[in-house]
């Protein structure tokens, strides 16, 4: 295939429109089945659940506990469950270790719990880079860590979906779980930043 032939391909959406439109003449979708699941991932799939997990495993031992031996079955327990999220596995960072996320293939994220992937998380310098230079990409990133903190970057697979579970960090004694959760961000939950405690030292309302 020449490069001409590759820059005249159609744009996403028209191919997506072309796409829609066979399927739909074909009578292969199921009356409401987008506008579903276009629900799904506007209202469902949210940062926010990965959060209130996190900030859960903070406070009650038992619950850590059951995330890191079973992500899948925690995260159920607040009802995040679903497309994407049928094998969860938490990874635990301690003050020696980063664990870091990737799909060197293509996307892939628990979307029940992290929600849908950044546009950087899918470029192919970000899947490609973070695995031969992590710690380069995660100072580039704006988390320089020392070099006594060991980078493990882990590769999704079809099956399995990770998130970090981050250090809580000193300067939270007391913080209610929403507050924690606040401070927990799609961008800690794949690894490439920390949570950060706002200067004023006050948690967040
Ligand atoms: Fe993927």
């Amino acid at each position: 295939m020449s490069n001409e032939s590759i820059k005249a391909v159609a744009s996403a959406s028209d191919r997506a429109f072309a796409l829609s439109k066979a399927l739909q003449e074909q009578a292969l979708i199921p009356e409401g089945y987008v506008e579903k699941f276009t629900e799904i991932m506007e209202n469902d799939f949210d940062p926010a659940n990965g959060a209130r997990v996190v900030a859960r495993a903070w406070v009650d031992p038992a619950y850590r506990e059951l995330l890191l031996r079973d992500g899948t079955a925690a995260c159920d327990q607040f009802g995040y469950t679903g497309a994407q999220g049928e094998y969860i596995v938490a990874l635990q960072n301690t003050p020696t270790l980063q664990n870091v996320i990737v799909c060197t293939l293509c996307s892939c994220t628990a979307w029940p719990v992290l929600g849908l992937p950044p546009d950087w998380y899918k470029s192919f310098e970000y899947r490609s880079r973070v695995v031969r230079e992590s710690r380069t990409v995660l100072r580039e990133m704006g988390l320089d860590l020392p070099n006594e903190v060991e980078i493990r970057v882990w590769d999704t697979s079809a099956e399995t979906r990770y998130m970090v579970l981050p250090l809580r960090p000193s300067g939270t004694e007391g913080w209610t779980e929403a507050q924690l959760a606040s401070i927990v961000t799609k961008d800690v939950l794949i690894g490439i930043a920390r949570p950060e405690v706002p200067t004023t030292g006050t948690p967040p309302q």
